[in-house]
């Protein structure tokens, strides 16, 4: 654990939340906290809702009931001003990194740079500190190559640096080592511990990457579609070592059930729709 985590200051809080499509309960009353310099893992099978509470985490959707304080102001009810601020607390990197293809590596991140009417720089300046957060995800030299001229890894990495533009406080990720190799996956999760703790930011990740989840997650909730609700949360590892749930330890010890059955170096059973 790092000093991040140990100053145990909550960051985000969920009480009593429920998550809703219409008259559509996806999941209910999430209790849960994310401690600053946390970096927090929602897990479960697929379908579950853990988009769903991103979204909701972001501000995109309204709970059905219940809060999402963060520093104990509940985004929902803040002022605009308040809500505004919160919002631009924030950086996300979405599933398919979603940068913009017209658009070279520099350009995508001065985007996020002029969509804040908080900053004014000027053109020379946006350019430098776009070249800075460049650098910064390892992609030095590499400003005005265009979205398809570079690797997926690469590209994920662009759209990090988009999303670490205004200095969020919080990050957060959907799937981000989704469709990578695991030497790219790998390097993703290096630095998302090196922005941890070189920068305090607090992240929260959703993911089913087993291999992420206990190189980079101190703390974790499993989503389940079944109960929709909160089933286990703590420390991935702890909870691979130590929870009774049947669902719990099947999704996190399916690496070690495949090797059984085929042998090492099967890839994984990514199917947990009936786990
Ligand atoms: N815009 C929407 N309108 C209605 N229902 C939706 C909408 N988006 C998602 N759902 C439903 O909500 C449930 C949760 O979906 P969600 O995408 O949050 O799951 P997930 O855990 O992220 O799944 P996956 O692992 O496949 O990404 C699913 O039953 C899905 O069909
Ligand atoms: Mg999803």
């Amino acid at each position: 654990m790092t000093a991040y985590a140990m100053t145990e200051k909550v960051h985000i809080k969920a009480c009593h939340l429920t998550l809703a499509y219409d008259d559509f309960i996806v999941q209910q009353d999430l209790n849960f906290k994310i401690m600053r310099g946390d970096i927090f893992i929602i897990m479960g099978g697929s379908g579950c809702g853990k988009s769903t509470l991103l979204r909701h985490l972001i501000g995109l959707n309204h709970p059905a009931t219940g809060q999402i304080l963060f520093d104990d102001i509940d985004l929902c009810t803040a002022t605009p001003e308040l809500r505004n601020k919160i919002l631009f607390s924030m950086g996300v990197l979405f599933q398919s990194g979603a940068l913009f293809s017209s658009m070279t590596l520099a350009e995508n991140v001065c985007l996020a740079l002029s969509a804040s009417s908080a900053v004014k720089l000027t053109l020379q300046e946006m350019r430098e500190l776009a070249s800075f957060k460049l650098a910064l995800v390892g992609l030095k030299g590499f400003e005005d190559y265009y979205p398809n001229e570079i690797s997926g890894g690469m590209r994920k990495r662009a759209g990090i640096a988009r999303a670490i533009a205004l200095d969020p406080q919080i990050l957060f990720f959907d799937e981000p080592s989704a469709g990578l190799d695991p030497i790219s996956a790998k390097l993703l999760d290096d630095l998302i511990l090196e922005l941890r703790d070189n920068l305090g930011t607090t992240i929260v990740v959703v993911t089913h990457e087993l291999a992420s989840i206990f190189a980079i997650g101190n703390h974790s909730i499993f989503l389940d579609e079944e109960s929709k609700t909160i089933i286990a949360s703590g420390n991935p590892t702890d909870l691979r070592n130590h929870c009774d749930n049947r669902k719990v330890q099947r999704f996190l010890t399916r690496d070690l059930a495949d090797k059984k059955h085929h042998g090492s170096g099967t890839c994984f059973d990514n199917d947990l729709s009936n786990s």
